[in-house]
């Protein structure tokens, strides 16, 4: 085989973040200094490969100032998809195919950025290239604002969103302030996350000088039951007229039933992974406060505004995300396969993080839980250990370029946005 570098290619996958297309970026801007001739993006990940999806990224980023919009675009440039890959044993025709492409395309670096579910497709093509003597190499680049892959500090994506939670909540508890309201009001607030409660504890950031913070954090690590939840917000009640409680998507109760399924009409879309969408638990919450209690309640749901908020995105989070994005395409360069890139913590004060490589097969399809000792012994808050180890990640602002007073992001002709 000539020394001569060909190509790169790279996806990305699973749900969208403020910093994904920093990663991109990051891929980009390495890959093109280190003498790759062309770098392509897979268009919505694996799948769109397989459709024969694909785009030749420099004819997309031409300028410096694209480079740097693309950094402060959320959402996802390439678009991504979450599509399980077979067995490689059940089906291998389908790798066929996705290796024909590869070789077709002149493929070096294989470069996937995503989180635990991506994370299984870097795995299964690597394997595939061990069996079958392909010398493509397949690295991960860790993404999710859910912060749950396993062997990494934390992930890109997480601090973006953990600032937004920290700040709105901030917003909301200002708010709640302002009218008197007769018998009080609950206001519950739903945090994505899944399983793990990362981006649930990231509520307690809202606590300062000037804010007491949320009343009560409820994470899906532990197992939650409805009946205390409604003592906690009676207790409450009766010290003051305004309560509001964070509370993961996750939620469950011991038998492991999702809160979100227990109100009516909740039999939601199931993905590809088999994970059920997670949504209404703070509707259903409120609805029994509104029965039980009889006060004035309102249920936030943060939704898709914590991942695409670039606007306040962490700077910690947009530089760290490029870093990882040209450590990964490196550890490719330099012939890691069948790994991921992570971030390991040197220090808290000053915060300090660097990046290694590790196993591919320790990670994919793990989920990394927040730690019982993180969490108080009553499972309504998060400790100060958490707050030490999430604060870093939000510090710094990435200013965005404003047209007309609102984001200019980096875009792509021909997509549906675009109308
Ligand atoms: O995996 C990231 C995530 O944001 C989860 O926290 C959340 O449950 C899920 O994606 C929501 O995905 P979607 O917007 O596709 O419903």
């Amino acid at each position: 085989m000539s020394n001569e570098k060909r190509n790169v290619i790279v996806g990305q996958s699973g749900g969208p973040t403020a910093a994904i297309n920093s990663s991109l970026a990051g891929v980009y801007r390495t890959a093109r200094d280190r003498g790759y001739k062309k770098v392509y993006g897979m268009e919505h990940g694996i799948q769109g490969l397989l459709e024969g999806r694909y785009i030749d990224l420099s004819e997309h980023i031409q300028t410096g100032l694209d480079e740097e919009l693309l950094k402060r675009t959320p959402s996802a440039y390439l678009g991504t998809c979450r599509f399980k890959l077979p067995e490689i044993r059940d089906n291998q025709e389908l790798y066929d195919k996705i290796f024909a492409k590869l070789d077709e395309l002149e493929i070096d670096c294989f470069i996937y950025i995503g989180g635990n579910d991506s994370m299984d497709t870097i795995k299964k093509l690597y394997d595939y290239s061990i069996l079958n003597g392909s010398n493509i190499r397949f690295v991960g680049c860790p993404k999710t604002i859910d912060n749950d892959l396993a062997h990494t500090d934390h992930t890109p994506g997480y601090g973006s969103a953990a600032k937004y939670i920290g700040t709105s909540i901030k917003e909301i508890i200002r708010d709640s302030w302002a009218l008197e309201v007769e018998k009080g009001q609950v206001i519950v607030v739903e945090i994505m996350g899944r399983n793990a409660g990362w981006l649930t504890g990231a509520a307690v950031l809202a606590k300062g000088e000037d804010c007491g913070g949320p009343d009560a954090i409820y994470l899906p690590e532990l197992p939650f039951d409805v009946n205390d939840f409604i003592a906690k917000c009676k207790n409450l009640l009766s010290k003051k007229r305004s309560v509001v409680i964070a509370v993961s998507e996750g939620i469950h109760t011991a038998d492991g039933k999702y809160i979100s399924e227990l109100g009516e009409g909740s039999e939601g879309y199931v993905d590809a992974f088999g994970h059920k969408q997670l949504t209404g638990t703070a509707r259903y919450l409120c609805s029994v406060i509104a029965s039980e209690i009889g006060c004035k309640t309102r249920a936030i749901e943060f939704s898709t505004l914590q991942r695409a908020a670039s606007h306040s995105a962490s700077r910690v989070d947009i530089l760290e995300a490029y870093e990882i994005g040209g450590a990964a395409l490196k550890a490719a360069d330099e012939g890691d396969s069948g790994k991921m890139v992570v971030f390991t913590r040197l220090s808290d004060d000053p915060y300090q993080c660097g990046t290694e490589v590790k196993d591919v097969h320790k990670i994919a399809n793990d989920e990394r839980m927040v730690p019982r000792e993180w969490i108080t012994e009553d499972g309504t808050y998060v400790t100060d250990e958490f707050v030490t180890y999430v604060r870093p990640l939000i510090q710094g602002d990435v200013n965005p370029i404003m047209v007309d007073g609102i984001p200019r992001h980096l875009y792509k002709t021909g997509y549906q946005h675009m109308g």
